[in-house]
């Protein structure tokens, strides 16, 4: 356990298996190891400063010490293996849920899982699976006290402090993060699908009737995003008229004009 405050006080329910460190490689790569030795569904880990943070499509991630939220959760759902990415989502939700409850700010979601605040990111989340796809790790870096970023992020992120002039306990935010995703997991678990999430994600979706790039390999395109189907799918209306569902494991979507 490090010298942060114990965030087992703030959980409401207690299905949760917690460590803590003052310092770790990646969350990720830590659960994946305690996956490796039969650790159960909802395990947590956090660590107060990474030193090999991993962001999406190989990217470093940077958490610098006292500054940031950095957790991953391992899950074991008894669901078909094609099913997990939208756990993904489900994520999302709850660290805008979190992100709100804590600060106040009206954080919502780029699709498919970025938890932004004018048109800036406030959290990322990384979502790797198991041999076999046997488990899932999803990790959440949350920007909580950060005072500046990079020159070459000042335009595509903000932390809760850079919005609100306040700095917030990370493990307080971590906590709320938490507490809303068991809701919306145990939700997700009733169908195995966004079907009884979907409207909810749609209110926290800021790209919705927005015009968006998507960057599909084979061939970019431009449309207007309309929200999700049932499988989490972005739902895009070409310039042609042509209604496109775009599945986020293949491929990334940028705002016309923008980040978001
Ligand atoms: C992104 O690129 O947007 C995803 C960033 C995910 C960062 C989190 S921090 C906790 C967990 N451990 C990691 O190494 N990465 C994720």
């Amino acid at each position: 356990m490090s010298s942060e405050e114990d965030i087992r006080q703030y959980l409401r329910d207690d299905g949760w298996t917690v460590y803590h460190a003052a310092e770790m490689d990646s969350t990720n790569e830590w659960v994946k190891r305690l996956a490796a030795e039969n650790a159960p569904d909802l395990t947590v880990c956090l660590a107060d400063e990474q030193t090999a943070g991993k962001g999406r499509l190989g990217r470093v991630w940077r958490s610098p010490a006292g500054t940031s939220v950095s957790m991953s959760v391992l899950l074991r759902p008894e669901v078909p293996p094609e099913r997990l990415s939208m756990l993904t989502l489900v994520m999302g939700m709850a660290a805008a849920d979190g992100i709100r409850e804590i600060s106040g700010i009206q954080a919502g979601i780029k699709w498919p899982n970025d938890v932004v605040s004018d048109g800036r990111k406030l959290c990322g989340i990384l979502t790797e699976a198991g041999p076999d796809v046997s488990y899932i790790v999803i990790g959440i870096g949350i920007n909580v006290n950060m005072e500046s970023f990079p020159d070459e992020l000042k335009d595509k992120a903000a932390s809760l402090y850079m919005c609100t002039g306040r700095k917030y306990s990370r493990v307080q935010t971590a906590a709320a993060a938490l507490n809303a995703f068991l809701g919306y997991y145990r939700m997700f678990c009733r169908t195995f699908d966004m079907s009884g999430l979907k409207e909810d994600y749609q209110r926290l979706l800021v790209n919705v009737n927005q015009p968006v790039r998507v960057l599909d390999p084979k061939e970019p395109f431009n449309g207007t995003a309309r929200g999700i189907d049932n499988l989490g799918d972005l739902i895009v209306e070409k310039e042609n008229g042509e209604t496109v569902h775009v599945y986020s494991g293949e491929v990334s979507v940028r705002g016309i004009y923008g980040y978001v």
